[in-house]
């Protein structure tokens, strides 16, 4: 079972690293931003790299390596842009999968875990969703609940939100490839 992924990421790449170690078979990885440590992993995977900060661009020349790559899902890691409409419905549905640090339909966005914790709520986690054209809004694949602690800050929950993403998004992500 070595079905091809793609991963688009703007950051860190610690997802990515993940499902690297996992044995996930990535194709190529995609950046908007040339900065990205993320490109680094990939670099050390020998992973190929692209880099496009016009996300129009990205769009287009991701769609032509899709069918170079033959790439069954588009994995989204710490991706921070939104993919257009056009993008979107041109893949089929349930292509896209992109991992959240909320339960969602909590805390769309940016600064999830913040938002919680601004919130005082008591339990937050993480989401694996498919990718519609909204923010945050495609269907739900898979949520993880933690309880939010006294001495939780900004710094230790996203920490213990990262070691559940680690954890989960290459084993879902392993389960998707095999229903294909
Ligand atoms: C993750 O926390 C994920 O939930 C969010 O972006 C972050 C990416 O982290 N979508 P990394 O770049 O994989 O370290």
């Amino acid at each position: 079972m070595h079905q091809n992924i793609a991963v688009l990421l703007s950051g860190n790449g610690s997802n990515l690293k993940a499902i690297i170690d996992k044995g996930i078979k990535v194709s190529f990885v995609v950046s908007n931003n040339s900065k990205a440590l993320g490109l680094k992993i990939a670099k050390n995977a020998n992973i190929p790299s692209y880099t496009w900060d016009n996300v129009s661009e990205l769009e287009k020349e991701v769609l032509k390596l899709i069918n170079e790559y033959n790439v069954k899902l588009l994995v989204l890691a710490g991706f921070m842009k939104l993919l257009s409409r056009n993008f979107v419905t041109t893949l089929p549905s349930k292509f896209i999968v992109n991992i959240h640090p909320s339960l969602l339909p909590k805390y769309k966005g940016m600064n999830a875990i913040k938002q919680a914790l601004e919130d005082c709520a008591e339990y937050t986690g993480v989401t694996i969703h498919y990718v519609d054209e909204g923010i945050d809004s495609g269907s739900i694949i898979k949520q993880y609940t933690i309880k939010i602690n006294k001495n939780d800050n900004l710094e230790l929950l996203k920490e213990r939100l990262q070691l559940i993403e680690h954890r989960f998004y290459p084993d879902t992500i392993n389960s998707i490839l095999s229903m294909k």
